[in-house]
């Protein structure tokens, strides 16, 4: 029994907010440094009170409205996300609440940048197993909550938004493989280390990263990756139609593309009017290149995130 993609959706809050923008609000930063070293031109800001339950309750719904399902049938949700609403409970029993679904299996995967991707291959192994059926998997995330905004090495990166999948089981493919993995070792070299204790907030709140560690780590693991999921799928990593990992940096994209022998024109990018936006940014491409029409049925589309933990993971999936 393979898994397989029926609908995608996404959203993305207000309005762009340009590099120009974020000089204009007090950031000692301006356009050229931002687009020269990231590719990053904008990113969209969730308003405050705006969580990542809303964002991704809107790409859920319309990820459902492409797939003609309704959100009673769904069996399984699982939504990947480092910005959870609250502690407890988890961001995806919140979105099931006004979903109107009662009874699907409903948690969160905290993975960071791979959540999506880990989200999806944990979706599969049910849906492959035969125990579930039809399975909703969201990245949303609300970043802009964690980040300094007086740390300009940090700040420019990153942006809000969500995207969803619904997978149904079906006897055709299909996603064909999937992989994750992780290396708790390099957890220093991007966290959030503050925590909530006696009604505290302790140690630091915020995003903090050792940029140069990160890009060596990721540009090593994507093609790692890719070519784990590829060779696992009998298929030729430079045979693939589509191309998406996740949306950090595009100097990281054209470094994954050029080792695997896939040229720009079959890799989607989002990076330069999304920023980055950890476990949301894999769906929130998939859907904008599904509904643009250049992913078309049949296609073979790899999939890939890696981010804080460090974790990484991919999908290789027959769209
Ligand atoms: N605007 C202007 N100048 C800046 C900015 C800014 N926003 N940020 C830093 N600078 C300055 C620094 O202060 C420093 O100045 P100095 O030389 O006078 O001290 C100079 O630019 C160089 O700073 P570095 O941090 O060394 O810059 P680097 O060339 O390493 O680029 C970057 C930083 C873009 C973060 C790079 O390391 C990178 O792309 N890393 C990958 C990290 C990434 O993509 N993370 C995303 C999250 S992780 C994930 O999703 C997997």
């Amino acid at each position: 029994m393979y898994a397989r993609v029926i609908g995608t959706g996404s959203f993305l809050p207000g309005n762009p907010v340009s590099n120009n923008d974020l000089a204009a609000r007090g950031i000692d930063t301006n356009d050229e440094w931002i687009v020269t070293r990231t590719g990053i031109r904008s990113r969209y800001l969730a308003e405050s009170g705006t969580n990542s339950s809303e964002l991704g309750l809107i790409a859920a719904q319309r990820a459902l409205a492409m797939a003609g399902v309704a959100a009673a049938e769904l069996d399984l949700i699982i939504v990947a996300t480092s910005t959870p609403d609250f502690i407890f409970p988890s961001t995806a029993c919140l979105i099931q609440g006004r979903l109107g679904n009662k009874g699907a299996a409903a948690f969160d995967v905290q993975a960071v940048c791979s959540g999506f991707t880990y989200a999806l291959g944990i979706a599969e192994k049910f849906i492959a197993s035969g125990s579930h059926k039809k399975a909703l998997v969201i990245g949303a995330e609300v970043f802009s909550r964690i980040l300094d905004w007086n740390d300009r090495g940090t700040c420019v990166l990153f942006g809000d938004g969500a995207g969803a999948v619904v997978l149904e089981a079906a006897e055709r493919p299909g996603i064909l493989a999937t992989a994750m993995h992780a290396d708790g070792s390099q957890n220093g070299i991007l966290n959030v280390p503050g925590q909530v204790c006696g009604g505290q907030v302790t140690g630091d709140p915020f995003l903090r990263m050792d940029g140069q560690a990160v890009f060596k780590f990721a540009v090593r693991v994507l093609a790692e990756i890719a070519e784990e999921v590829c060779a696992k799928s009998g298929i030729k990593a430079a045979d693939v139609d589509w191309l998406i990992p996740h949306q950090a940096n595009i100097r990281i994209i054209d470094a994954t593309g050029k080792k695997l022998g896939i040229e720009r024109e079959r890799v989607i990018v989002t990076v330069d009017r999304h920023g980055n936006t950890s476990a949301a940014s894999v769906p929130l491409a998939l859907d904008e290149a599904v509904r643009d029409g250049r992913i078309q049925r049949g296609h073979k589309v790899l999939l890939e995130g890696v981010g804080g933990g460090f974790t990484w993971g991919a999908a290789l999936l027959e769209f």
